[in-house]
């Protein structure tokens, strides 16, 4: 039984490996239209359309979001303009940044929250933060807090929200950590067991792989103890909304202690 698992999983880590490594080509070469998903194709051939002209507005429209935002408490990491357009989602930043009055009190108002096991959105992906908004409202994901907040964001609102809150300057870590088993575990992996490396779907500095592909959050220079919590969730079973369980599996096969070293590479970056 145990045996046939194993399988099962290494057949799905592997699958989404290699539409990984496929997604992670088109970061080379964003020009060449291959897609990663059903849903990035779809945005993809509306982008390879209407590029030019979307580019051509972007800067100006964009600039005027994050302009009346305080200063984040930690340093960020520079996303070209039309980048963070496609990183955004379908909502609308300008809207989203009163709607997200609601949201400031605890993820704060740069998006970078204070408190270490409230996570950090300043940067992330906009479908990424509502697909989470509404597994916590659909149990799929749960927790009080965000269950009850989740339960009253309309559709509308949490697309400007969301847009809104990746177009604040990227969340990064203040110190990049030289935990030897952390950066080896997040660059390499480890092939025995199976483990396969973080970067290939969190993309090399942990801030996302693509910009067109809000399936793998960014992580890099979220809380270290936000992501440990979320780590040992994923490993005990609490949280099981990703994509085929992968990150279940991901994390299944990691002592505690290479967890702990995880997290502590991961938030310095
Ligand atoms: C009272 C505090 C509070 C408020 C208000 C709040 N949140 Fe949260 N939020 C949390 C906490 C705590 C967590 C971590 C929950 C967990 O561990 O699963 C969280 C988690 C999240 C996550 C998951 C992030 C990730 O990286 O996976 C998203 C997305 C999110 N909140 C969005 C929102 C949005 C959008 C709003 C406003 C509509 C909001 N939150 C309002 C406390 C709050
Ligand atoms: C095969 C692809 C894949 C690999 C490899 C992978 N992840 Fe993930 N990870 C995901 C996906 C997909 C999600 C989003 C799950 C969801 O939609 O809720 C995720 C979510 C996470 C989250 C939750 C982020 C948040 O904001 O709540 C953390 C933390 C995380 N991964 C850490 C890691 C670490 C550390 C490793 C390496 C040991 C790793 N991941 C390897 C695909 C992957």
């Amino acid at each position: 039984m145990f045996h046939i698992k194993s399988i099962i999983s290494a057949c799905i880590a592997l699958a989404v490996l290699l539409t990984s490594t496929a997604a992670l080509a088109e970061t080379v070469s964003p020009a060449a239209p291959k897609p990663a998903s059903k849903k990035s194709a779809k945005k993809q051939s509306a982008k390879a359309v209407a590029a030019p002209a979307q580019d051509a507005v972007a800067p100006a429209q964009d600039a005027a979001a994050p302009a009346k935002v305080v200063a984040t408490p930690t340093p960020s990491v520079a996303i070209p303009v039309d980048e963070i357009k496609l990183r955004s989602g379908p909502g609308d930043p300008v809207a989203g940044q009163d709607k997200a009055e609601l949201c400031k009190g605890c993820h704060g108002e740069a998006g970078i929250s204070m408190d270490p096991l409230i996570p950090k959105l300043a940067g992330q992906y906009g479908n990424y933060i509502a697909k989470q908004v509404r597994d916590y409202q659909g149990s799929l994901r749960t927790h009080m807090i965000m269950g009850a907040v989740a339960a009253s964001v309309t559709d509308q609102d949490l697309a400007d929200i969301s847009a809104f809150f990746t177009t604040l300057p990227m969340m990064k870590g203040d110190v990049l950590s030289n935990n030897k088993v952390g950066k080896d575990l997040f660059e390499k992996g480890d092939l025995s067991r199976m483990v396969v490396p973080c970067n290939n779907c969190h993309g090399v500095t942990g801030k996302g792989q693509n910009p067109r592909n809000s399936a793998f959050p960014v992580i890099g220079g979220q809380h270290k103890d936000y992501l440990l919590g979320q780590l040992m969730n994923f490993k005990k079973g609490i949280r099981n909304n990703s994509p085929g369980g992968i990150m279940n599996i991901t994390v299944q096969r990691l002592s505690d202690a290479e967890l702990e070293a995880l997290a502590d590479y991961v938030s310095g970056l």
